[in-house]
């Protein structure tokens, strides 16, 4: 049945699930409970504990019982045994969309633009390509994602549209972490397409400790949707729902 033209998606997001190979079960209430809730699921990075193949499948297994569609990024923890394609293989299995650079349109009316982002600090704080290779190196990473997300954003012409990522766009999201820890936690960088693209929200997850909710320069909203903290808020509900 096709959506009347102007109404409102049910978007449900969530990050951080960090599936070990024996969770079996584990996402089965929550499967549940975001078929009911939403139209379309989005995964904000850190699916798996260490990026393993037998920790995908137990995650595939539990995911394949999703009745909506799904888009995702992977995070720091997908990336710590270097099978970023073998786990993207392994989601699409189950119809999840794995996003790095590129977008994903639901039906006709929502895109969705994601990559996995980096850390580097927050405004007048974000590191700069100076001095040693290292840094430069550090600094680059965040600037391609930057970049890659730009490409994405470029390339949506849905009159809805969303952003995920892994790291944290913006400061205020990472409020309640340790100090020391927040400018690897990510970087004003990432929200700087977004705020020259326009988009309806951004989701993002890595800051377990953080807060859940913030706003780019310009006024975007910004989730953070990692599972730890949703949980600590409500116990029940592991995940957000966003009318957009
Ligand atoms: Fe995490
Ligand atoms: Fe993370």
């Amino acid at each position: 049945m096709a959506r009347e033209p102007g109404s409102k998606l049910r978007v449900a997001a969530v990050g951080d699930l960090h599936c070990r190979e024996d969770q079996h079960g584990r996402f089965r209430l929550f499967v549940r409970q975001v078929n009911a809730a939403a139209d379309v699921l989005l995964l904000c990075g850190d699916l798996t504990d260490r990026g393993l193949a037998e920790e995908v499948r137990t995650l595939v297994e539990e995911l394949s019982e999703l009745r909506i569609p799904c888009a995702a990024v992977l995070g720091n923890h997908d990336l710590e045994n270097g099978q970023e394609k073998l786990l993207c293989a392994e989601l699409a299995r189950v119809g999840v969309h794995c996003l790095s650079g590129d977008h994903y349109v639901f039906e006709k009316v929502l895109g969705v633009a994601g990559i996995k982002g980096f850390g580097g600090g927050y405004g007048n704080a974000t590191l700069q390509a100076f001095g040693e290779t290292q840094t430069k190196a550090f600094v680059q990473e965040s600037v391609s994602e930057s970049l890659k997300l730009e490409a994405a954003l470029g390339q949506l012409e849905t009159t809805k549209k969303v952003v995920i990522m892994h790291y944290a766009p913006v400061r205020a999201t990472t409020e309640g972490e340790n100090p020391e820890v927040r400018p690897f936690l990510g970087t004003s960088r990432l929200a700087s397409p977004v705020d020259r693209y326009g988009a309806d929200a951004i989701f993002h997850g890595h800051s377990h400790h953080g807060t859940l909710r913030g706003a780019t320069d310009k006024g975007v909203p910004v989730y953070n949707v990692a599972m730890p903290l949703l949980k600590r808020h409500d116990p029940e509900r592991r995940f957000v729902v966003v009318e957009i």
